[in-house]
């Protein structure tokens, strides 16, 4: 039986389809003052898997409380979207390691089960588990739909080093060249970024991160780019967490499209990681 938490009921479903398996009824809702509220309906076998993001901090107690209700079970736990996975380092002293809190606080639930991840920000996290736990990874379908488009003379950009390993897998599969921009964070909301030697004049460009958060790290990354010649510019992200103004920004910046995956639920999810993670499922039974 597949339960989907609030935070992705359309994926869940999506993911029940592929298997053949039963979707859990749930009622989800918050209390007068805001406590969150579940009640999972249906009644449940001893093999569950769950499937929840958490983008915010309702969304972490959500999973909490499903977790709870599902105690005494064998449960495969998907988070497609983990929160907080930004914070996994102490960057300064006095400062938790925040994604390492929110795994602990999960594992008491988790002595017979797994985990899987999708595009984990840091592989680090997944050792904060202490069950077994996977990174499943969606680059290659974000690559396809790229394809499917028909670039001219398609070159993948890497909007930082770090991410270059998402960009040489989609370079990879797509069967063209990649390369990365230098970027200088100066706070959360505010990045600027410095040439690499890179000739994108007259080319389509492909720009491959994790995530977009308030699009700031994209909407720099395709300015420059266009400053530099490149013909279309097109974002393709994981996760389209896409808060406060971003959309607005990417926009402004001259993107010629966004692509991204149903990690989150929203509008510009066009590439379901469902396939991936019914995959992943399949191939724990074996
Ligand atoms: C950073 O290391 C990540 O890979 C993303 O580049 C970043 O989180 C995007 O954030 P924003 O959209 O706020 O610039």
């Amino acid at each position: 039986m597949i339960i989907g938490g609030p935070a992705s009921q359309i994926l869940a479903g999506r993911v029940a389809a592929i298997l053949g398996e039963e979707l859990a009824l749930c009622d989800y809702k918050a209390f007068p003052d805001g406590e969150a509220y579940t009640q999972v309906i249906s009644e449940l076998g001893d093999n569950i898997v769950i499937i929840q993001s958490t983008p915010t901090n309702s969304d972490v107690v959500y999973l909490l409380q499903l977790l709870d209700v599902c105690r005494d079970r064998n449960v495969s736990l998907v988070i497609p979207y983990f929160g907080y996975a930004r914070q996994d380092k102490v960057f300064k002293p006095g400062e938790p390691m925040t994604a390492r809190a929110v795994a602990t606080a999960l594992n008491p639930f988790l002595s017979n089960g797994r985990v899987y991840l999708v595009n984990i920000h840091a592989r680090t996290i997944l050792s904060h588990f202490s069950c077994p736990s996977e990174n499943l990874d969606a680059t290659s379908l974000l690559a396809d739909k790229i394809r499917s488009l028909d670039l001219v003379d398609p070159v993948v950009i890497s909007p930082d080093k770090g991410a270059m390993a998402m960009a040489k897998t989609a370079a990879a599969r797509l069967g063209t060249q990649c390369d990365y921009l230098e970027k200088t964070r100066h706070s959360g909301t505010e990045v600027s970024m410095a040439p690499k030697e890179m000739d994108v004049k007259g080319r389509d460009v492909a720009i491959f991160d994790d995530m977009i958060a308030t699009g700031g790290t994209m909407a720099t990354a395709i300015s420059l780019l266009k400053k530099q010649g490149a013909r279309k510019v097109y974002l393709a992200a994981v996760h389209p967490v896409l808060t406060g103004s971003a959309v607005i920004k990417l926009c402004r910046s001259g993107v010629e499209a966004v692509l991204a995956t149903d990690t989150l639920d929203r509008t510009v999810a066009t590439v379901s990681v469902a396939p991936l993670i019914a995959d992943a499922l399949k191939a724990s039974k074996r």
